[in-house]
């Protein structure tokens, strides 16, 4: 906390001096905390534009500048140098791992993949064709179900063990979704392959013949879950503290975070970029999507693009644009016609003067998809992506809610527009 304070002058020219809250970097906070409680009134701020909701240790932004750090690295750096599990480490613990830690802490995630056998059964109960991310979610939810009597928020092992498994399974859930899609058969596990390799495998290996794993594919795989790992507090994210604030069990926010997630504008905007990209179609067609997207009677908005927090670029769409030219040249792909489109439509939105003036810029759900699709995900499964990068985020913000002394049920006030006190009217009166 800062000496410095925040003259509020209310009606009357009555004075509240509000103290001002100091991070490492960034912009101050002025804490209205006692703002209620003092003066009767409350702030108004929907979708939380001027809002901080909490402290914390884990990843920075700075949205102006571009910048995203995890525990203090850059993006970039861990992005060249580290692993999704050594990232997954640094941010559930605050450091970078040993080598002796890190082989501890994966050797862990990979001796937790399996699921109760009892789960699989939820899969039966979905139709062929339901969303990955439904099925992600509720599957999630169920984990309340068998992890409840044991999961005690106020031990320390108990939230490890938590947030273990949560890494470790969802792979193993988010593949047996798309077995139900595909209508094959579940592949479990295999312990002996590394985090994205495993993920393949279970993907697209198929009892009746061997399967060969895609290096190529799961080094991007693992570079897209550390662009994805957290972002401070985003939509899913403060849903999940929001949800385990009241004392939920913590597979419950974790699948109420998982339900956040799917929203176009949050983590469902990369399947929605792609579905935009074939509905575009081709180059001659990008000045009327533009078009449209400008247009404000027109619902229509250029997915991929915006974000509440980057006002000048989304440093993992960086990263992200570049990784797509190397994948698509590594899988020797000399048609990208999808890709060619998204660069020419980037370079003309980024010139047109609607997206200058609102600060528009691709961010990271722009290109992953194209990534995805060139790894043969399907577009059903790119937020289930997503989910899988991010959820060591959410596992390591619940984690750090539940321990910070601090920390109150989430609960914020309105303000109420509805009619005042009125009197009930018998039906026959109305
Ligand atoms: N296309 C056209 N216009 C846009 C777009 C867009 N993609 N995004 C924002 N605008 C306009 C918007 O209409 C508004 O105009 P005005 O000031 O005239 O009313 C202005 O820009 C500000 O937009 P906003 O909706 O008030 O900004 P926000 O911070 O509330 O929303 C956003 C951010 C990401 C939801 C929004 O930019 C959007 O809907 N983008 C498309 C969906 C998308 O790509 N989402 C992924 C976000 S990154 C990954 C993640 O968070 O999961």
């Amino acid at each position: 906390m800062s000496d410095d304070v925040y003259r509020l002058i209310g009606p009357g020219g009555n004075e509240m001096k509000l103290p001002i809250r100091t991070g490492t970097v960034g912009p101050n906070l002025v804490d209205i905390g006692a703002l209620y409680k003092t003066k009767g009134v409350f702030t108004y701020d929907p979708g939380f534009v001027s809002t901080g909701s909490c402290e914390s240790d884990i990843t920075y932004i700075d949205g102006e500048q571009g910048i995203l750090m995890y525990r203090g690295y850059p993006v970039e750096q861990l992005a060249a140098n580290s692993s999704f599990i050594e990232v997954s480490y640094l941010l559930l613990h605050g450091n970078l791992p040993t080598s002796k830690e890190l082989e501890k802490f994966e050797r862990t995630i990979r001796r937790h993949t399996m699921l109760n056998e009892g789960m699989l059964n939820f899969f039966k109960g979905f139709r062929y064709d339901a969303h990955p991310m439904a099925m992600l979610s509720a599957v999630v939810g169920s984990m309340s179900a068998y992890y409840h009597s044991e999961m005690d928020a106020s031990n320390p092992d108990h939230r490890d063990i938590f947030a273990h498994r949560i890494l470790a399974k969802l792979p193993t859930i988010a593949a047996a979704a798309y077995k139900l899609n595909t209508g094959q058969p579940f592949i479990y596990p295999r312990n002996d392959l590394n985090y994205c390799e495993n993920l393949l495998h279970m993907l697209f290996a198929v009892p009746a013949e061997p399967y060969e794993i895609d290096e190529v594919a799961a080094e991007a795989l693992d570079l897209l879950f550390i662009l994805h790992a957290d972002h401070e507090q985003n939509c899913s994210t403060s849903t999940v503290r929001m949800a385990g604030s009241s004392g939920a069990n913590p597979y419950s926010a974790i699948a109420a975070g998982i339900a956040a997630l799917w929203g176009p504008a949050h983590g469902g905007a990369n399947e929605a970029v792609l579905k935009m990209l074939e509905q575009i179609g081709d180059v001659s067609q990008i000045k009327k999507y533009v078009d449209k997207a400008k247009d404000k009677s027109d619902p229509f908005r250029l997915m991929g693009f915006g974000h509440r927090v980057y006002k000048n670029f989304d440093p993992r769409a960086t990263i992200i644009r570049d990784m797509c030219h190397k994948i698509l040249q590594r899988l020797d792909r000399k048609d990208t016609p999808l890709f060619d489109l998204a660069q020419e439509l980037e370079q003309v939105a980024l010139k047109d003067d609607y997206f200058i003036e609102k600060n528009l810029y691709p961010n990271v759900d722009f290109y992953s998809g194209i990534i995805y699709k060139a790894l043969g995900i399907p577009t059903s499964m790119f937020t289930v992506m997503f989910a899988l990068g991010r959820s060591v985020g959410w596992a390591a913000h619940w984690r750090e809610m539940i321990a910070d002394p601090t920390t109150k049920i989430a609960r914020p006030r309105q303000l109420y527009t509805g009619p005042a006190q009125r009197d009930y009217a018998p039906i026959e009166k109305r």
